[in-house]
């Protein structure tokens, strides 16, 4: 391995928009802590933070072409993240804002169609959270359901130079447009190494089903040399400051009628986990990332797993386009080199 694989500590740009401390354990929102930020927060005031521009409810609707496109994907029964990735470069937008404004919309069209509903109608008396609940049910959601989502999507909003928001900075240091930089982000998100963790990270859950099954359970997964979904990080040494605001917005939740053994069985989980991962891998302290607690939150939200990448996307394009709109006012082109450690001097012969 050599000294920048995977660009570990590597500093590869100057932000304003958040700082990972990941000794310390914390993290900074637009100079707010997020412990203080996300959970109180709306998601249009966390928005304007980051790309200093009114999220408008105007702009939720999406163009028909968008739409049709969503038809298709349905006939091949795409992903809702694939899907959401398909139909991206299909959005017209002003500025950077309106695409935010449009995920929601995307997402809710999407799952209706493909679970054989009309879509909803717009509405532009909802908070974007409230929207995006509205669009994907068709119903109003509750207060506490609207604030549990806010928060979730307050806390993901932005996390330094993760590789989706690496992708989209790069893509905007070529000059290209916004379109170009999402689009290019939502890819780097789908891997289950970023983004596509939660899922899995709940199949563990309900595959222990029980909490003395645990031990057995992750023990196995560990000696296959599986790694746990929802555990370690490349920047925290220490518990992700993402968990602890999800965990409670997850236990008022759940205190609130959703599942309470869902819950308790997860936090069962997640100390057998960490118990066995220490014990495994002493060196490396590996501890509970956002991915465990959003998936606990999402599901007792009602939303099923195809749903979690997706929704990470609806709270991370703030972040994406925040960054684009800094790396075009503030970078130059991100072109750094290779190490090349091929042959050299071989002959051609026709
Ligand atoms: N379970 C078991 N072993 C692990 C885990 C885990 N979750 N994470 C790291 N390790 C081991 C890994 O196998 C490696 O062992 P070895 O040296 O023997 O090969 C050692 O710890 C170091 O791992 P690494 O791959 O160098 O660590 P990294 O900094 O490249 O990876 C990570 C960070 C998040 C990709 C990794 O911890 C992981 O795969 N976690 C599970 C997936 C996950 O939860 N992803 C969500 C990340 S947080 C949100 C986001 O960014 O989207």
């Amino acid at each position: 391995m050599s000294q920048t694989d995977g660009l570990e500590g590597v500093v590869a740009a100057s932000t304003r928009l958040s700082r990972v401390d990941g000794e310390a354990g914390t993290l900074i929102l637009a100079g707010y802590a997020v412990e203080n930020l996300a959970p109180h927060a709306t998601f249009e005031e966390v928005a304007r933070l980051f790309v200093h521009a009114d999220l408008r409810a105007d702009r939720r609707a999406i163009p028909a072409a968008t739409v049709a496109l969503l038809r298709e994907a349905v006939g091949r029964r795409a992903l809702p993240m694939d899907a959401l990735l398909m139909a991206t470069p299909t959005l017209r937008v002003d500025q950077p804002v309106d695409v935010i404004a449009a995920f929601p919309t995307i997402v809710g069209t999407y799952w209706r169609l493909l679970n054989g509903h009309a879509p909803v109608p717009v509405r532009e008396d909802l908070s974007h959270a409230a929207h995006y609940l509205h669009q994907l049910t068709g119903e109003d959601p509750t207060p506490g359901h609207v604030r549990a989502l806010e928060t979730y999507l307050n806390t993901v909003c932005d996390h330094g130079l993760n590789a989706s928001t690496f992708t989209a900075r790069v893509i905007a240091s070529t000059q290209s447009d916004v379109i170009a930089a999402v689009t290019g982000a939502l890819a780097a998100l789908k891997g289950p190494l970023h983004g596509g963790a939660p899922g899995p990270a709940l199949d563990m859950v309900f595959e222990i089903g029980t909490p003395d099954r645990a031990e057995a359970v992750i023990r196995a997964k560990l000696d296959a040399g599986e790694r746990l979904m929802g555990f370690g990080h490349r920047v925290y040494r220490v518990r992700d400051p993402r968990a602890d605001v999800l965990a409670a917005a997850a236990e008022r939740l759940y205190s609130n009628g959703a599942d309470r053994r869902v819950y308790d069985l997860a936090r069962s989980v997640e100390r057998t986990a960490l118990r066995l991962l220490h014990a495994h891998k002493p060196e490396r302290r590996l501890d509970t990332n956002v991915e465990f607690y959003t998936a606990l939150l999402l599901h007792g939200l009602g939303l099923p797993t195809a749903l979690f990448t997706p929704t990470f996307a609806v709270g991370r394009v703030v972040g994406w386009c925040a960054h684009y709109l800094e790396q075009r006012r503030d970078g130059r082109l991100i072109r750094p080199q290779s190490e090349y450690i091929g042959p050299v001097g071989l002959q051609y012969v026709a």
